[in-house]
């Protein structure tokens, strides 16, 4: 996106803040098209670009309503991602498709040098707004849907530290040491076998 003067990058919530643990709101159609919240939506968006996160949620910059944006695109902290356009999510809702689940290696732009592996469904139905209240209704695989579980998660105050295994916790530094190869082959065959 374009810098415009209108955008700003916010402050990110860390871990321990009680923000992060509230329960975001849903937005109505008549917020949705105001002003203050379409200027959220561009910050959220100018928010994650500058730390490149993969996605960021409303209430990670102190806004308790139930948005979230994600994209991957070249990502310097998750380089084996593929990519995903940029995505507004208003409102969603997330319906897992079977029960097949896999292990996902997760960090947080709210939780500073922490990573873990949490289960996430592999196969998720998405229902949202965009941004400008168009209906999303998609199917989403892979380490995609664990993005969408991990972001709509931050939406019921939850973060992904309540759904690792905690003995599976790492640093970047030793992520990349002990965990990275073994991670992106297992996941690389996943998306293989189930797109994204
Ligand atoms: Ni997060």
């Amino acid at each position: 996106m374009r810098y415009s003067p209108g955008m700003a990058i916010r402050k990110i919530a860390q871990i321990g803040h009680p923000v992060l643990r509230q329960v975001a709101r849903e937005v109505t159609r008549e917020e949705l098209a105001s002003p203050a919240i379409q200027q959220l939506i561009a910050d959220l968006i100018e928010t994650m670009h500058d730390a490149d996160g993969a996605g960021l949620a409303a209430i990670q910059i102190y806004e308790p309503v139930r948005i979230a944006v994600i994209e991957v695109r070249n990502n310097p902290r998750y380089p084996y991602k593929p990519p995903i356009p940029l995505t507004v999510l208003v409102n969603p809702v997330l319906t897992p498709i079977g029960d097949e689940l896999f292990d996902n290696y997760e960090g947080c732009l709210s939780v500073p040098n922490l990573r873990g592996l949490v289960k996430r469904h592999v196969h998720l139905r998405v229902q949202a707004w965009d941004r400008a209240g168009a209906p999303i209704d998609d199917v989403v695989h892979g380490l995609k849907a664990g993005t969408f579980q991990h972001e709509v998660d931050h939406l019921d105050g939850k973060v992904f530290v309540d759904r690792a295994d905690p003995s599976t916790f790492t640093t970047w530094t030793e992520f990349d040491r002990h965990h990275r190869a073994a991670f992106v082959e297992r996941v690389t065959a996943l998306v293989a076998r189930v797109g994204s």
